[in-house]
């Protein structure tokens, strides 16, 4: 299974990431975490903000969290992700696969994103000092049907994480239903 939380930077993916792999953890399961900031710093650290170092960022992530759930490990995967054409073809994947992929939209609006600011990147886009930054001058295309939008703007971390884990149990009950 490929839980594929996208979101702008600041929205909340990786504190939900986290979350839902520490709750998961002490309930004795080990998933993958894929990580945008994380993988930019080894596996993808060749890559830059266009559009093309984005998809294969992207296409990289979805490669790895797709050899992974084929072995059975769950894998969250927390990246802004923002074109929708690039997360569609790791679901397309998934789909040739038979591999489970639930797209999970951090639905924080930009303006509370930028009020948040928790790394000063908002701050220094606009100052014109990071070229293409997502929301501001570079897109950010929400998912038309995500299996789950999580509006941090008016959620706890904690309710936000509780929101995904009840989401998550209704999936699976769903697929035992089909398989039995
Ligand atoms: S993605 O667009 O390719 O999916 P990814 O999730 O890996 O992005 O990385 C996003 C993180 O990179 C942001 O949270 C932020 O810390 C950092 N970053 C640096 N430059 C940019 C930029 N131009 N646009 C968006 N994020 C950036």
């Amino acid at each position: 299974m490929i839980i594929w939380l996208t979101g702008l930077s600041g929205a909340g993916k990786s504190t939900i990431a986290q979350g839902l792999a520490q709750s998961m953890q002490a309930e004795g399961s080990l998933p993958l975490m894929i990580d945008g900031d994380g993988l930019r710093e080894e596996l993808c650290k060749d890559l830059g903000f266009s559009d093309a170092d984005r998809m294969e960022n992207i296409r990289r992530a979805g490669a790895i969290a797709l050899m992974a759930a084929r072995s059975g490990i769950t894998c969250i995967c927390s990246l802004i992700s923002p074109l929708r054409r690039e997360r569609d073809a790791v679901r397309a994947l998934c789909a040739e696969r038979g591999i489970l992929f639930y797209e999970v939209h951090i639905s924080t609006p930009l303006e509370v994103c930028e009020q948040r600011d928790p790394k000063g990147l908002y701050k220094k886009a606009r100052g014109g000092l990071i070229p293409k930054f997502t929301g501001i001058d570079s897109p950010y295309e929400a998912p038309l049907t995500p299996e789950l939008m999580i509006p941090t703007e008016r959620l706890s971390v904690e309710e936000s994480i509780a929101l995904l884990q009840g989401k998550i149990s209704e999936w699976m009950d769903t697929k035992n239903k089909k398989l039995s």
